[in-house]
């Protein structure tokens, strides 16, 4: 018998975003999915996940490296199919931590290419496109190359053309994971404005656990791979959320807690990021959840032996 769905924190009494209580934007239950190499060798990605996000809701994905965030991206955006378990929602488009623009066209016409491909003539494309640009802070910037553009700027044009591919669920996978931390803290500011201007259904995945209390409606924890909901967490937060304010920092070592992460140490050094916690010699999602292989209980198991998830507030489904 397959475990519940995981537990969660009791409904927030207000919802800082435009999240409504009609048909959920997306419904995922009970999905898994293996991968199969050439050689026959079998990756158990994902097992018994389930996940639902309202129209207008931000929820952030954090779990450790390889426990199936991208995959569970690519069958929301139907690029892949679940060996078992349903999917149902609104059509979803992909971004990807690269910025992935075609190095010979400018940024309006790069920002266009979904509409392009779409069949648009060129000029309705840039015509469509060039309102964004203001919007996104790159005014100025329509003719410019992709290497005559800072790293911020390339993932604001990637962001550009996410948006215009017109699919109303948006999946970010890492977005910012590749630049400099001081880039990456701007663009997460960016991103809260442009939300807050013009409210979107994201399913954002991150491994800087601060990014998603930060950005997200709600942070739902991965377990190790095969990754399963461990445990979410609801952001009752007004916007704009200030990194300062202690109740973000709470929420951080609430989720971190939730990771099998020591807050205290992860803060120590440095990052609120999973992969830095890990990579910096202490507790590890790995060494703190299961060491990265195939977890024997069930994932959901840890949250009602209560592993690690903050106790206050926790209420099943
Ligand atoms: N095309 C593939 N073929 C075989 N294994 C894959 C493939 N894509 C991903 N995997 C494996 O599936 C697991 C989950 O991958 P992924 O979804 O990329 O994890 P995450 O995004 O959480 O880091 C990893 O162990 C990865 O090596
Ligand atoms: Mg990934």
């Amino acid at each position: 018998m397959p475990a519940p769905p995981p537990s969660r924190l009791s409904a927030p009494s207000e919802r800082s975003s435009g999240a409504s209580a009609s048909a959920p934007a997306l419904e995922v239950e009970r999905i898994a999915h293996t991968y199969r190499d050439r050689s026959g060798r079998e990756v158990r990605a994902l097992e018994n996940l389930w996940l639902t996000v309202s129209k207008g809701e931000v929820v952030a994905l954090v779990g450790p490296s390889g426990c199936g965030k991208s995959t569970l991206l690519k069958l929301i955006c139907q690029l892949t199919s679940p060996d078992a378990g349903t999917l149902r929602g609104e059509p979803a488009v992909l971004m990807f931590q690269r910025d992935l623009l075609l190095p010979w066209l400018h940024a309006l016409d790069n920002a266009a290419l979904a509409l392009r491909a779409a069949g648009r003539s060129r000029g309705s494309a840039r015509a469509a496109a060039r309102p964004l640009f203001a919007e996104l802070g790159l005014d100025g910037f329509e003719q410019a190359r992709p290497d005559e553009l800072s790293g911020g700027m390339r993932q604001r044009v990637a962001f550009a053309r996410t948006l215009l591919s017109g699919k109303p669920l948006l999946c970010l996978d890492e977005p910012f994971g590749a630049l400099d931390a001081i880039t990456r803290m701007q663009m997460q500011s960016w991103l809260e404005a442009a939300l807050l201007h013009r409210p979107r259904t994201v399913v954002l995945v991150t491994h800087d656990v601060e990014e998603a209390v930060l950005l997200a409606d709600r942070v739902a924890v991965l377990s190790p791979r095969p990754g399963t909901v461990l445990a979410e967490l609801e952001i009752p937060l007004a916007r704009p959320r200030a990194r300062t304010d202690p109740l973000v920092a709470e929420l951080r070592e609430r989720a971190l807690r939730a990771l099998g992460l020591d807050a205290a140490r992860a803060g120590a050094t440095g990052t609120a990021g999973i992969a830095g916690a890990a990579g910096a010699g202490t507790a590890g999602v790995a060494g703190a959840a299961g060491a990265g292989g195939e977890r024997s209980p069930g994932p959901a198991a840890s949250v009602r032996g209560g592993g690690g998830v903050h106790p206050a507030g926790l209420a099943r489904r």
